[in-house]
């Protein structure tokens, strides 16, 4: 596992023709399982996403991005990301490849809250899109173009943020399809945000050797393999042996760690219920994932 992220590493990839442009898909198979939860406007963005796909003739959304059994490990994430924002008073939002996801429509019901998201074009492109056929959206909440590893996109993306106050990063989904020097170079922007404004990262993106072990058996056999041939990202690889390594690789890029269990949410999960999953079964599934809440190391009190 190296952790020294190089420039020649960014650059090969940024020249790499379709180097990230193939993890857009992934955003489908993570949006689909959560039209089986209560989370607001799940099931209007995935019928606009398939209704402009149809249209605009970029093929159908195939039956093997659709994993519903995956709705509770997601519905979990992203139940307890959004409570680890809110404890810590999270004002000024920066989501990272947000996908299809539709966290910031509601936090920017809040005036008082500032959200942006950054995604890759063709994503942002279609997002801006689907959003347009859906709600007015409001000017607290802004769809930026850029990639995760270029640190001059995030810093452009929210010029707009007040200094004065902290930021919170979230990602959910990226980090699995990065290898290791990828992943030290997506720490390395969200250390230089945060050396600016202050706050928290906050990330379910910990995928531990345990956890696909889990999907691969339960949540959804074959497809970790599938999404491999289709990304052409090693998913396997790139997941850290256990808790303690990421813990350290994490620590060994400059922040504290405050891990979260995706348990601490089982009892606010819908889709488990909606789609016959038991109680037994969906600890089975979230047990082996967890979130990082991370801060800089030199910002410790
Ligand atoms: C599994 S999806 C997760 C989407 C969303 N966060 C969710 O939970 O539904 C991964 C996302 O990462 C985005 N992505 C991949 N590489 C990226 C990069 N280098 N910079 C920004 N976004 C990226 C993809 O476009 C895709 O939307």
């Amino acid at each position: 596992m190296g952790s020294n992220p190089t420039l020649s590493v960014f650059l090969n990839h940024m020249f790499q023709e379709n180097s990230y442009e193939k993890i857009i898909q992934t955003a489908i198979l993570t949006a689909y399982p959560r039209i089986f939860t209560d989370i607001p406007l799940s099931k209007e963005i995935f019928d606009e996403l398939e209704r402009i796909r149809k249209t605009e003739s970029h093929g159908e959304i195939t039956a093997e991005l659709k994993v519903s059994k995956l709705a509770p490990e997601l519905e979990a994430r992203y139940k307890l990301v959004d409570q680890l924002l809110h404890k810590n008073n999270a004002t000024q939002i920066l989501e990272i490849a947000a996908g299809l996801s539709p966290r910031g429509v509601e936090w920017t019901k809040n005036p008082a809250i500032e959200y942006v998201e950054v995604e890759l074009s063709e994503m942002a492109r279609d997002k801006n899109k689907i959003f347009k056929a859906l709600i007015e959206t409001p000017p607290n909440l802004q769809l930026k173009e850029g990639n995760a590893l270029n640190l001059k996109d995030l810093q452009k993306s929210i010029t707009h943020f007040k200094k004065d106050r902290p930021i919170a990063v979230v990602n959910e989904g990226l980090l699995r399809y990065l290898n290791f020097d990828e992943k030290a170079i997506v720490a390395e922007n969200v250390r230089a945000l945060l050396k600016i404004f202050g706050g928290v990262w906050i990330t379910p993106d910990i995928t531990l050797q345990k956890l696909l072990q889990v999907q691969n058996k339960t949540t959804m056999p074959g497809k970790n393999q599938e999404i491999i041939q289709r990304t052409g990202r090693n998913i396997e690889k790139n997941s850290f042996k256990n808790e303690e390594e990421a813990e350290k690789f994490f620590n060994n890029l400059g922040f504290t760690v405050e891990r979260h269990s995706l348990l601490e949410v089982i009892d606010k999960l819908t889709s488990s219920k909606k789609l016959n999953i038991s109680q037994k079964e969906v600890k089975k599934m979230l047990e082996p994932a967890v979130v990082f809440v991370m801060k800089l190391e030199d910002s410790r009190a």
